[in-house]
């Protein structure tokens, strides 16, 4: 009986053991990454144009990274851009505390001293300074497609934004998940080349992979992963404290919008709330407002939209019947 205790006491010690390396390897394990690069990149009028651009109306950056008022398809707080503001929460089902980093050039709280290769290395391989691992959320997996040239521009364009001081809440990450976001970063293996822009559909599909519209479209299941088959049928219920909203269905199934519309009238949808602004937007219609960044997404030149509508006509159709606004009466 004795030994029988020492034996079963000695397993239990070496499972104890073994779960506790276990844990410190997984809680001193850093995501695969490379170094960030050293150069320095020109600040040329062009590349802070370009630049402009993809953050305020392809990739959205500003849609996470800035705060909002509460009007029609929550326009931005004037003089706020790039403080960061989005806080993803219990109080919206987020199993932790996660907040938009503040991507202005302020030196304590913002990207001030980051170099220039940290940070095209953050958004597109998913790791911060440190070298720690940066939440999914923050949409690096679609950015990873986004050229050098791209990503060179809007390094070059964050930096020309307002230094804002905003401390943002420390990130807090429930088991597993906090293990779980060490596995998901990967580095790029070389260079990322420009897509031939004469050609729409490669273009339009392109512009959809950096402005990250499956990452809202396409429906993901309880682990977050895109569920296969259904790639931008929509369906995804997305809440905030003030109110849920579901993604449309944007594959081209006769049933749909998508299915649908002239190209005209796809580009149209997006023009309707180009003059929003904090001041000018009105309120959303009642249990209508929205999370699609409609009011970014208008500043596309009518090309690009169009190349966009373009590539969704050439996506598999989905029967997936969606209501976008179930608040609404
Ligand atoms: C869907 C929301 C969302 C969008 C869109 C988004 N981000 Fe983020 N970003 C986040 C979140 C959330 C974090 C914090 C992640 C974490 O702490 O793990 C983050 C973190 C970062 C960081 C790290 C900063 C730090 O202090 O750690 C950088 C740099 C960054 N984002 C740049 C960008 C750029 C550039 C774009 C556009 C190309 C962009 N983000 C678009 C949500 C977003
Ligand atoms: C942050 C999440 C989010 C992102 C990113 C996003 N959308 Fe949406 N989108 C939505 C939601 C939610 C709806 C439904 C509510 C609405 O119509 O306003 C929607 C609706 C739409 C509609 C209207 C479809 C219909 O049937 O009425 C189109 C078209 C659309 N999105 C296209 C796009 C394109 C193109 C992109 C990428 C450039 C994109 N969306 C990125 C959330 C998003």
């Amino acid at each position: 009986m004795k030994t029988f205790l020492k034996v079963v006491g000695l397993v239990v010690l070496v499972i104890v053991a073994l779960a506790a390396i276990g844990v410190s390897y997984l809680s001193l394990k850093k995501p695969a990454q490379r170094p960030a690069s050293a150069d320095k990149i020109e600040a040329t009028p062009e590349r802070i144009a370009r630049g402009e651009y993809l953050v305020r109306h392809v990739s959205l950056c500003l849609d996470c990274h800035s705060e909002h008022t509460m009007a029609y398809a929550l326009p931005m707080k004037p003089g706020r851009e790039g403080v960061g503001g989005f806080v993803w929460n219990q109080q919206i089902g987020f199993p932790g505390v996660l907040a938009a980093a503040n991507l202005t050039p302020d030196t304590d709280t913002g990207l001030g001293k980051w170099t220039d290769g940290e940070i095209m290395r953050a958004f597109r391989e998913g790791v911060d300074r440190d070298g720690k691992a940066l939440f999914p959320i923050m949409p690096y997996g679609h950015y990873r497609e986004m050229s050098d040239d791209d990503a060179m521009a809007i390094v070059a364009y964050l930096r020309t934004l307002k230094p804002l001081r905003y401390e943002k809440p420390a990130k807090k990450l429930d088991v597993p998940l906090n293990f779980i976001e060490k596995f998901i970063p990967q580095p790029l293996a070389g260079p990322v080349t420009s897509p031939d822009r004469s050609d729409p559909l490669k273009y339009g599909k392109y512009l959809t992979q950096i402005g990250a519209c499956s990452e809202c479209h396409t429906p993901q299941d309880d682990k977050g992963r895109p569920i296969p088959g259904k790639e931008f049928a929509g369906g995804f219920e997305m809440k905030t404290p003030w109110f849920r909203v579901v993604t449309a269905n944007i594959t081209p199934h006769p049933s749909t919008f998508m299915g649908r519309a002239t190209k005209a009238e796809f580009i149209g949808r997006f023009r309707a709330f180009a003059n929003f602004t904090a001041e000018t937007a009105p309120p959303a219609p009642k249990g209508k407002n929205t999370l699609m960044p409609w009011i970014e997404l208008s500043g596309m030149t009518d090309e690009d939209l169009g190349a966009i509508y373009d590539y969704l006509k050439t996506v598999k159709p989905v029967d997936n019947p969606v209501n976008s606004f179930p608040d609404a009466k």
